[in-house]
């Protein structure tokens, strides 16, 4: 449930829990500096805690430190949370996220919530920017996929007052923190669902719905179009299975004259088994989160109405599962991709690339100015990166700097890995113009972006994000909870706002 924000300059009667800010340097071992307030440029002296019961939360072992929380009665029948930030020094907008998120998980059993958190940042400037991050680390700290729960609990914060001096762009930045969460949370749930559930023709429903409700044009593409228009990586990948496959394009224009024209792709696989080259059961489980990449590109595109950037924006989704029915593509099949060049599968369970060359080829005939996609592509990014930071390749350095900032602006984390032209060479194929997987299996994930480089038109700068590692988690870190974590939301809505035409 969407909680309701508003931007309030003392803490209202009606509020059973306050969330109260901490710093460590103001509450550490060598005593407070500032004894009658710990929770620097906080106007919310009544409901702090006297210095006697500082001493105490200190004695139990709360030092302000990030994700501590101590809970102790408060003047007025409240609940007070304090939340640990950290030096009050390091205090971004990164911190207030996470604080937000472990503040709301701590006191989810609250309905009506003050929240002093946001005057922790001393630094007015960067308060629209904190406001943000506090709206998205409330709801997304919160988030739960309880769909298939007998008993679910869900958070019952439905208002939370947002205790701050302000500043009148501060109540517009909660709304899009808001907003964005919302898009992230979307993604979580698509990332989420089975994949018996979300098949093809279910996630192009979803999507068409969303398209209609955000002000979207929609156009989907079933399986006759789909051969009509040669998309033979989609169909190559989808033979071996029960559920046809779906394309589906979205487009979203600016009232105004467009300031560029950006393209989104997002691997769509609902699930993968492999193919024939089958995955072992470990490896499969988390598989129904195959479709991430495509996810991410949903959930932003589903804020655009509410966010309105000043760029045309068009996203290419290719939908399929991954399955070893009888017709399935075997190993030594020959695909012919929609920009004609033909791919030798030599493993099936190399399929994302499949399918996003043809979306790739579709997003380069729409001439755009710069392309990004995402996709859960490869192991060997989590092997490299680890699970929270995702791996960006580029053919132009403008553009992934502009990635890259936005990711940064955003909080979400990645990190550049190359493009070697020499290793192409590991792509060659005997009977085709490529072969899918590369003749070394080591350096697998730049391998894979080797591969999609084939289907982006000559000099379109172009950014893949290997988002294998980041868009699952299998534990609960600050904003980030169990299951999918609708990474890369956060980052293109960032990138789509602030989008300029990089540099050739
Ligand atoms: N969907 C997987 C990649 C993946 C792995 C996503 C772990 C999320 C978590 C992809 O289709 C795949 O199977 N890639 C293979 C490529 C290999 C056959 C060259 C891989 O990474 O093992
Ligand atoms: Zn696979
Ligand atoms: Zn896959």
């Amino acid at each position: 449930m969407a909680i309701d924000l508003e931007l309030v300059r003392d803490i209202p009667a009606d509020v059973s829990a306050v969330l109260i800010p901490a710093c460590s340097d103001h509450l550490g071992a060598a005593g407070p500096q500032d004894p009658g307030n710990p929770s620097a440029g906080i106007d919310a002296e009544d409901d702090l805690p006297p210095e006697a019961d500082w001493r105490y939360l200190r004695a139990r072992g709360f030092e302000g430190k990030v994700d501590q929380v101590a809970v102790m009665p408060g003047r007025h029948g409240t609940v007070l949370f304090l939340i640990g930030l950290g030096p009050s020094s390091s205090v971004d907008a990164n911190v207030m996220r996470r604080a937000a998120a472990v503040a709301a998980r701590a006191a989810f059993r609250h309905q009506g919530v003050a929240c002093c958190l946001l005057d922790a940042a001393v630094d007015t400037t960067a308060r629209p920017a904190m406001a943000q991050a506090l709206a998205e680390g409330l709801q997304l700290g919160t988030y739960q996929y309880d769909l298939y729960k007998s008993n679910p609990e869900p958070s019952r914060i439905a208002r939370v007052c947002v205790v701050s001096l302000g500043g009148k762009r501060v109540q517009g930045t909660l709304d899009v923190g808001s907003r964005i969460a919302e898009g992230v949370a979307l993604a979580r749930d698509l990332v989420n669902e089975p994949g018996s559930d979300l098949t093809p023709a279910v996630a192009a429903e979803r999507i068409e719905a969303l398209a209609a409700q955000a002000g979207l044009e929609c156009t989907i593409w079933h399986r006759d179009q789909i051969e009509a228009e040669r998309l033979g990586g989609l169909i190559g990948v989808n033979r071996g299975s029960t559920q046809p496959p779906v394309f589906v394009q979205l487009r979203y224009a600016p009232a105004g004259p467009a300031r560029g024209r950006l393209g989104l792709v997002g691997k769509g696989v609902t699930f993968d088994s492999g193919g024939l080259s089958v995955k072992s059961s470990n490896q499969m489980m988390a598989m129904k989160g195959d479709m991430a990449g495509a996810a991410a590109v949903v959930g932003a595109m589903s804020v655009l109405g509410s966010v309105r950037p000043r760029c045309e924006v068009r996203a290419f989704l290719p939908f399929t599962d991954n399955m070893i029915g009888g017709g399935a593509t075997r190993p030594g099949d020959v695909l012919r991709m929609r920009n004609d060049k033909t791919v030798e599968v030599l493993n099936t369970d190399a399929e994302g690339r499949l399918l996003l060359a043809d979306a790739l080829a579709l997003a380069t005939e729409a001439l755009p100015d710069a392309i990004i996609d995402l996709a859960t592509l490869t192991g060997a990014v989590e092997t490299a990166l680890g699970s929270k930071i995702a791996g960006l390749f580029s053919n132009n350095s403008s553009w992934a700097e502009m990635v890259s900032a936005a990711a940064s602006r955003a909080g979400e984390r990645l990190w550049g890995l190359p493009l070697p032209g020499d290793y192409r060479k590991n792509l060659d194929s005997d009977v085709a113009d490529l072969r899918n997987v590369g003749k070394s299996a080591s350096g697998g994930a730049i391998t894979a972006a080797l591969f999609l480089g084939e289907f982006v038109g000559p000099g379109i700068p172009w950014a893949h994000l290997d988002i294998a590692g980041t868009s699952w988690s299998t534990d609960i870190d600050g904003e980030v909870v169990k299951g999918g974590t609708g990474y890369g939301v956060r980052l293109l809505v960032e990138l789509m706002r602030t989008f300029k035409k990089p540099a050739r």
